[in-house]
């Protein structure tokens, strides 16, 4: 069992994913906190459903929030092993992101490294991708450093999206496929099943 730190800044769909899956016996992981740079969103709502603490976290001085340093205090006390950003739309400071090396992962609704980078995200992302005229996105899972979206790919899953009509009818159809891809991820840290190359990373069967 691992213990999980989520960041998530909307609805917070894919962190439902993660918490059926692990309360239902179908993922070794424990998500122990939920932190978000906003006070109230879907993510807090589930965090409130399922008794997690949650946490807003905010570079600069707000109301009830904690710095990004308080909270890596915290992810030590709690015996964070994996910290999962899970549509969170802020940037990690590089303290956060140096101090926990290859602990960090997010997920993007597209198939990096393509349609990845400064303002690629949500919407933003399914709008490129349609108007590009695209016939596959997907999602990826991949590190998190300290430039946008740049770190090492650890998984990917393709959509066909040749017969979308819309954006929002790819962002649908990506979505469910992140909400697969994401657990799967986790479920490989768990079994100690992501391999760190020098070269590449390798997910093992
Ligand atoms: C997801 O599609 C996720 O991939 C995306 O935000 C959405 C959050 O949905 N993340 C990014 O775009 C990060 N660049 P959710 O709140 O329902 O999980």
């Amino acid at each position: 069992m691992i213990n999980l730190a989520v960041f998530a800044s909307g609805k917070g769909s894919n962190l439902n994913s993660i918490l059926q899956k692990s309360f239902s016996g179908n993922l070794n992981a424990k998500v122990e906190i939920v932190i978000s740079n906003r006070t109230q969103c879907g993510a807090f709502e589930l965090a409130d459903r399922y008794g997690i603490k949650k946490i807003t976290v905010s570079d600069s001085e707000k109301e009830g929030a904690i710095s990004y340093s308080e909270l890596e205090v915290l992810f030590t006390e709690r015996e964070i092993d994996l910290i999962v950003l899970a549509g969170y739309l802020k940037k990690l400071p590089e303290s956060l992101v140096n101090n926990f090396k290859n602990k960090v992962i997010n997920i993007h609704p597209a198939l990096l490294p393509s349609f990845g980078g400064k303002g690629m995200y949500g919407m933003n992302v399914h709008t490129a991708v349609f108007s590009k005229s695209c016939q596959v996105s997907g999602a990826t899972v991949h590190f998190v450093d300290n430039i946008y979206d740049n770190g090492k790919i650890i998984a990917q899953r393709c959509v066909d999206i040749s017969d979308a009509e819309s954006p929002e009818e790819i962002a649908q159809r990506v979505l469910e496929v992140e909400h697969e891809l994401l657990p799967y991820v986790i479920q490989k840290f768990s079994d100690n099943k992501v391999i760190i190359g020098s070269d590449r990373v390798r997910v093992l069967n």
